[in-house]
């Protein structure tokens, strides 16, 4: 199928365009959106068939449940069989926004959207076009983020072409998005909150309404059965191998410039991620350099358009230095740490 660009201007919506991908949805078909953290693959939560086409473009496997993205907050009924107070409290604080609740499932949604389990994901997008979308095909759209399973999330209209050109419909082009890593995944289902991706809402805020919550990432548990295969390691992954440093910010300069030269001496093209750091002595070194950001939140908007630009660039290994882990340098650290499969290197 031949993928069609529909380009939107977020500020002034054009309604025939909404309309034409509106109308998609509403036929089973898939459309790929911007949100302000990622792109999504959309299609009707409600259409069996479609949802199934959305585990087959990206590659996914049957088992990582979907994210549902409403419009408005009553939305959520239509889905979730109830909203615990605390969930109430939450959407009130940080709706539109990019937090996902995960809330027992309604029994009308198919199964396939919650991979089988009996919770499903929300959330309330902050982007006005995916609003739009929503409103005129008249039902929630489920929202992976618009990548080939494993794969770096695509900010922009171009990555998600890059993966994934002739197995969807249609693609809006509404630019860049903004915050550029996901929303953060709070299971709010049980009797215990748990937080089970960090993202576009930190845990900072998130600890005006429970003091207590911590982030233990499944993955540094291997004996427990971790969530989903989305909690799983070596996501969000470039095709180039990571190497991941974390320490002061001497020891990591050092550490990277030892680094560059040990793969060069390997035979290997380098490329050195990094934030907050001036390029020009890694550049000096040989190597290709992108600098994601000059602050968190630029690194956090940078950060994946870094890792596939490096790709783009034909690099072997891409070095790349860890950021500390407040704020939304906690969910910047957790794509690197799985992007390198769980390995950081610790240097002093
Ligand atoms: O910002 C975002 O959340 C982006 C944009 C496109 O909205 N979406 C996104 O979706 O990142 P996806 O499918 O790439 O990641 C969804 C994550 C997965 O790790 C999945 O395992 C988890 O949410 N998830 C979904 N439903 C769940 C459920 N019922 N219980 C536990 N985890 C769930
Ligand atoms: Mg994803």
């Amino acid at each position: 199928m031949k993928t069609e660009v529909i380009p939107i201007d977020p500020l002034h919506i054009d309604a025939t365009d909404l309309e034409q991908a509106a109308a998609i949805i509403r036929r089973g078909g898939l459309v790929a959106f911007p949100t302000e953290t990622v792109y999504a693959l959309g299609a009707d939560v409600f259409n069996r068939t479609a949802v199934e086409a959305v585990f087959h473009a990206k590659g996914r496997p049957a088992t990582d449940p979907l994210i549902v993205h409403i419009a408005h907050a009553e939305q959520v009924n239509q889905v979730a069989a109830r909203m615990p107070l605390l969930a109430q409290q939450l959407a009130a604080a940080f709706w539109p926004g990019p937090l996902t609740l995960v809330l027992p499932r309604k029994e009308s949604i198919p199964a396939e959207v919650s991979a089988g389990k009996n919770t499903v994901a929300v959330r309330l997008p902050a982007h006005p076009v995916i609003c739009r979308l929503i409103e005129e095909a008249g039902v929630p759209v489920v929202g992976p983020s618009a990548n080939r399973f494993g794969h770096t999330s695509p900010t922009s209209a171009q990555h998600v072409l890059d993966d994934l050109d002739e197995r969807i419909d249609a693609v809006i082009d509404s630019g860049p998005t903004l915050i550029g890593v996901e929303s953060t995944v709070l299971d709010v289902s049980g009797t215990e909150p748990c937080l089970l991706r960090p993202g576009g809402i930190s845990l900072e805020q998130l600890h005006s309404y429970i003091p207590d919550l911590k982030f233990v990432p499944a993955y540094l548990n291997e004996t427990s059965a971790a969530t989903g295969p989305g909690m799983l390691l070596t996501h969000y992954a470039p095709r180039a191998r990571l190497m991941l440093y974390d320490g002061s910010r001497d020891a990591v300069q050092i550490a990277l410039i030892q680094g560059i030269a040990e793969q060069q001496q390997l035979g290997k093209s380098v490329g050195v991620l990094i934030i907050m750091d001036n390029p020009t002595r890694y550049e000096q070194a040989g190597a290709k350099v992108i600098h994601a950001g000059e602050t968190l939140e630029s690194a956090a908007s940078g950060l994946f358009r870094a890792m596939r630009e490096l790709d783009s660039q034909g690099v072997d290994v891409i070095l790349a230095d860890a950021p500390p882990a407040s704020g939304i340098g906690l969910a910047i650290r957790d794509r690197l740490i799985r992007a390198a499969s769980g390995q950081i290197i610790r240097v002093h």
